[in-house]
């Protein structure tokens, strides 16, 4: 037998061992929606804002709320972290192929980039690669700028409201710890499983260490810059989706109704009072960016209609360089990372840049400043995190509350509404959108709740001698 073969039913062997390991229940019924049934919150998507929205909105009793998913369960290849790759392109990836402007991305078979979302509950939080990353308090800071209320303390509330810290490095550091919280649902972590990805980890922050940056005890402290191992929305060798750490809980709540498998393709709009109210919409689709990452690119993208049709997938332009600061920034980002070539570890292994031809640049001299503008314009990539396709703000299409301007009983909670790029993966601040949006909309309807407002919160760890 080739070798190929019997690695192969060892794969599955140890894939029937693991699906014993993690069962494969818990997760809420399927509802079968009949004509003319009336819910007081409907939520479009069990993304990992959606999720969230629609298990907190259910925490009060009389209020019945029904959310819609596209999808159905997610797969063991979603529970269990290490068989993640199989994820995407599959059935549960929404597969949109998001589209280059000309000149750009030439590397990439027909200008097309495979643009990778959930399609399961959870949505891309039981699919992505589990990074959880907040961005930096001023991101908020200036966020709060544009929509009053988002301000670094009031979203740290919401951060550790969602969040159970299992790494002790993390709690037992009282900086740190500051930030964090043990008591919430989504399960962070810091695995260690695999003695050799940490070594590899280890040799690369040496790396960085030789260039200069800072070794920090995680991507999520008090710190601005530096290198750390990330953490992973992780625990007990399972992926901590909104769905696992939101829906399963809530899954015998008898006023929450979970409709998988199901699309929504219109919201009507009451002409007369402006309403919006149910039938079934596909248009907030949460899409996300950024590999040599530009954290802050000024270029802008757009997310189109391709037809009435409201199956079709959307246009999604990428928009990338359409700003030539950022092909200087990714350029100069280029060269930087080559001078990892430089580090002790890679002298040691005799490291090299590849002489990689790029299509489009073959008639640039390799190495040269056009040639890294070049390689940068035509081998962009894109990690899937775009934001701001329904942006907050007064000129925008949503309120500082996620109320879609002049349209009453709708608003809009996932990434489209984050006015500005964030410094990092998108799955962390979205959790944090829909944990707020609950608060905000328990508020509303409710007179005994208030939302968290963070101004007289004690802070001591971004005061201003920090940043
Ligand atoms: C938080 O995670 C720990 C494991 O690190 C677990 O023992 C504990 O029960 C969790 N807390 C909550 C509130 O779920
Ligand atoms: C590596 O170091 C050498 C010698 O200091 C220098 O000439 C070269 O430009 C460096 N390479 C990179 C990619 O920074």
């Amino acid at each position: 037998m080739p070798f190929w073969r019997s690695s192969s039913v060892l794969l599955i062997l140890c894939a029937l061992t693991l699906s014993q390991a993690f069962l494969q229940e818990g997760w809420p019924d399927n509802y079968q929606l009949t004509d003319g049934e009336r819910f007081d919150f409907i939520v479009v998507g069990s993304g990992s804002a959606g999720s969230v929205l629609a298990a907190r909105l259910s925490e009060v009793a009389h209020f019945r709320v029904l959310l819609i998913e596209s999808g159905g369960d997610p797969p063991i290849t979603s529970v269990v972290p290490g068989l993640l790759i199989t994820l995407q392109g599959s059935k549960y990836d929404w597969n949109y192929q998001a589209q280059f402007d000309e000149g750009v991305g030439q590397a990439h078979p027909g200008r097309i980039l495979p643009y990778h979302r959930g399609k399961v509950l959870g949505g891309s939080s039981s699919t992505n690669f589990l990074i959880y990353a907040r961005g930096k308090p001023q991101d908020y800071e200036e966020w709060n700028r544009i929509a009053p209320g988002w301000d670094w303390n009031s979203v740290l509330y919401y951060f550790k409201k969602m969040e159970n810290m299992s790494e002790e490095t993390v709690m037992m550091n009282p900086r740190n710890a500051y930030l964090h919280s043990t008591e919430g649902p989504v399960k962070v972590s810091r695995p260690v499983t695999l003695a050799s990805t940490a070594a590899i980890d280890n040799t690369r922050l040496e790396c960085y260490e030789e260039m200069g940056i800072e070794r920090v005890l995680e991507i999520n402290g008090p710190e601005i810059g530096g290198a750390a191992r990330p953490h992973f929305t992780i625990y007990g060798g399972r992926r901590s989706s909104t769905a696992e750490a939101y829906l399963r809980p809530a899954k015998d709540r008898p006023n929450l109704k979970v409709a998988k498998f199901s699309t929504v393709t219109k919201i009507l709009i009451d002409p007369h009072t402006l309403r919006a109210y149910g039938g079934t919409a596909n248009v907030f689709n949460e899409i996300d960016y950024v590999q040599l990452v530009l954290l802050h690119p000024l270029s802008r993208g757009q997310v189109k209609l391709r037809s009435t049709d409201p199956l079709d997938d959307p246009i999604i332009d990428l928009g990338y360089y359409r700003n030539a600061y950022d092909l200087k920034v990714a350029a100069e980002g280029v060269k930087y990372i080559n001078t990892l070539i430089n580090t002790t570890y890679f002298r040691k292994v005799q490291g090299e840049i590849p002489r990689l031809s790029v299509t489009g640049c073959e008639k640039i001299a390799w190495g040269s400043d056009e040639y890294w503008e070049c390689y940068a314009r035509n081998t962009v990539a894109s990690l899937s995190h775009a934001v701001g396709t329904c942006s907050m703000g007064p000129d925008a299409v949503v309120d500082e509350r996620l109320r879609v301007h002049h349209v009453a009983g709708l608003r809009v909670v996932d990434a489209s509404v984050i006015p500005l790029i964030p410094s990092g993966n998108t799955n962390a601040p979205v959790m944090m959108i829909g944990e707020k949006a609950a608060d905000m909309i328990k508020a509303d309807y409710l007179e005994d709740i208030v939302e968290y407002n963070g101004k007289d919160f004690k802070s001591f760890a971004y005061t201003n001698e920090v940043w």
